[in-house]
């Protein structure tokens, strides 16, 4: 039973005064609980300094990001008891600049009784006549749910009519009916839905309305092929949907340039295709991976200012359930990402340059031919951009180590592999830690002839993510145990290399006290 004034009240049979002093106790010790963990989450060397977080528990999906009267809204599942998923809200957070944050009261809780009683999963924003509107999928079972609010964004109310879709298309057998997303087309509204069918592949429902609350199924607009290979794994001992590919999740359509793309979240990863829209039928041309590491999940776009098509991701922990419950938070926002279509139609991604307002000191050299590890002296951190052109040459592989203890016992590799054309985050020696993962993460980067290899890399404390060449993501958790595992050095193995340039700019926070507001 919930912890209502009401049922207290009948439960205790105790007098009013009484009540109160035990009410106020009951407050002061939740206000207690709340400090100690404020102060615990400010001293964590392992909570990023310059992503965005809740202001504690745990974090997945972004949702519904939207730019709206100057200001853009970013919301998130959130779990506001503790850092572990369940009891699904969602969190929400206003910025300026896409790099600083306030965090605004939640969005939507669960309504007992409701269609969203046991949660609100992912969904989308949209506007519609003026009017910022929110679509998410209530549970249990999965239906389509809205919810409306006046221009502040602060206070949403869910629309009576709740569920405006009720179930999957009869007749389907689906794994899955959720994570909507909204937009219009002429005078029409069209939403899609993530789906799948079992033992076929994930799929996109493609809707059509009128009104917002009246629906019609139309037809997928994308179902798996065999790009999406099957790996039906032998430790997906319960069937688990999402994990074999039969359930994509958090499906994101949107144009690009001249054509359409298609996101989807499946087996860990964020795929992408882009290909030909017209007459709501998509035609894919082409595919990819939005990010090689099973780290970066549940992507979703809008459009910013200047029409810009920027991304969010949710960065997974790569640590135990208990240490995440023990840290008092889980789940970090990825960078936002800027997306454009580059050649052959494939996904350029680029980091947004407004993180250059938080460049500190800085240091850079370039011009010399490197043929073993090169320690940088000048400059070291656990906060940094580092961006590092070289040509190659001989070498068989060209990158950096951060995070680096003076004895070396913790440090990650990062670095381009000529002979396997990958593009490889080395955490084996990230942390001394138990707790956390040990992995080597690979993603394919074909560099064409005489093309040189160009990194931008994020460190942000336990946060790595890597742009490589504008077209493979590769991102990475990290652990360092020792606080003086902050040293950097450009490594180059089995040949010589010419390096251009190196960049490093140590990042400022974005708070002081690691709380994002
Ligand atoms: C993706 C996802 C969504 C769902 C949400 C629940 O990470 O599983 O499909 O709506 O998380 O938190």
């Amino acid at each position: 039973m919930s912890f209502t004034r009401r049922n207290f009240i009948m439960q205790s049979g105790l007098g009013a005064a009484s009540i109160l002093t035990q009410m106020r106790r009951a407050a002061a010790e939740k206000r207690g609980d709340q400090d100690a963990l404020q102060k615990q989450l400010t001293a964590d060397p392992q909570r990023p300094q310059y992503h965005f977080l809740p202001p504690a528990n745990w974090m997945n999906d972004p949702n519904g990001p939207l730019f709206w009267k100057g200001s853009y809204h970013l919301f998130y599942q959130h779990n506001p008891n503790g850092a572990y998923w369940g009891d699904m809200h969602w969190g929400h957070a206003r910025s300026k600049d896409l790099v600083h944050w306030e965090h605004l009261p939640m969005a939507l809780a669960p309504t007992p009784r409701g269609p969203d009683k046991d949660g609100c999963f992912s969904g989308s924003a949209f506007v519609n006549d003026g009017v910022p509107t929110l679509v998410y999928t209530g549970v249990f079972p999965e239906v389509q749910c809205l919810a409306t609010s006046d221009d502040a964004m602060i206070r949403w109310k869910k629309f009576e009519c709740n569920p405006v879709l009720d179930a999957p298309p009869a007749g389907l057998q689906v794994t899955g009916f959720r994570d909507p997303t909204i937009w219009k087309e002429a005078d029409s509204w069209l939403m899609t839905v993530g789906s799948g069918f079992k033992g076929q592949g994930g799929a996109v429902l493609l809707y059509g309305s009128k009104d917002l609350t009246h629906w019609t199924y139309l037809h997928t607009l994308l179902t798996a092929s065999p790009f999406e290979e099957k790996t039906h794994a032998a430790h997906a001992i319960r069937y688990d949907a999402v994990a074999v590919g039969d359930m994509w999740e958090c499906p994101d359509f949107l144009p690009l340039a001249q054509k359409h793309c298609l996101l989807v979240s499946t087996q860990g990863r964020v795929y992408y295709f882009t290909g030909s829209y017209s007459h709501r039928k998509f035609q894919r041309e082409s595919a990819g991976l939005v990010d090689g590491s099973d780290l970066y999940y549940a992507a979703k776009s809008f459009l910013g200012q200047g029409g810009r098509r920027i991304l969010w991701g949710w960065l997974r922990e790569a640590r135990t359930e208990a240490a995440q419950r023990q840290a008092g938070w889980a789940g970090v926002m990825s960078l936002p990402r800027v997306l454009s279509l580059g050649p052959e139609d494939s996904l350029q991604i680029d980091p947004i340059p407004e993180l250059r307002m938080l460049r500190g000191k800085h240091f850079e050299f370039g011009g010399s031919e490197v043929s073993s590890l090169l320690p940088i002296e000048e400059i070291r951190g656990g906060t940094l951009e580092i961006r590092l052109k070289a040509e190659l040459r001989d070498a068989r592989q060209v990158g950096l180590k951060v995070r680096q203890s003076p004895d070396a016992a913790e440090e990650t590799t990062i670095a381009y592999d000529t002979a396997t054309q990958n593009l490889v985050l080395d955490t084996r020696r990230s942390s001394l830690t138990p707790d956390a993962s040990r992995r080597v993460y690979t993603t394919p980067l074909k560099l064409r002839a005489g093309e040189p290899l160009e990194l931008t890399i994020f460190v942000d404390c336990s946060v790595v993510e890597i742009f490589a060449n504008r077209r493979a993501n590769l991102t990475g958790r990290i652990y360092p145990s020792r606080l003086d595992a902050n040293g950097i050095g450009v490594i180059v193995s089995g040949g010589r290399s010419r390096i251009n340039s190196i960049e490093i700019h140590e990042m400022l926070p974005i708070s002081q006290d690691r709380l994002t507001t």
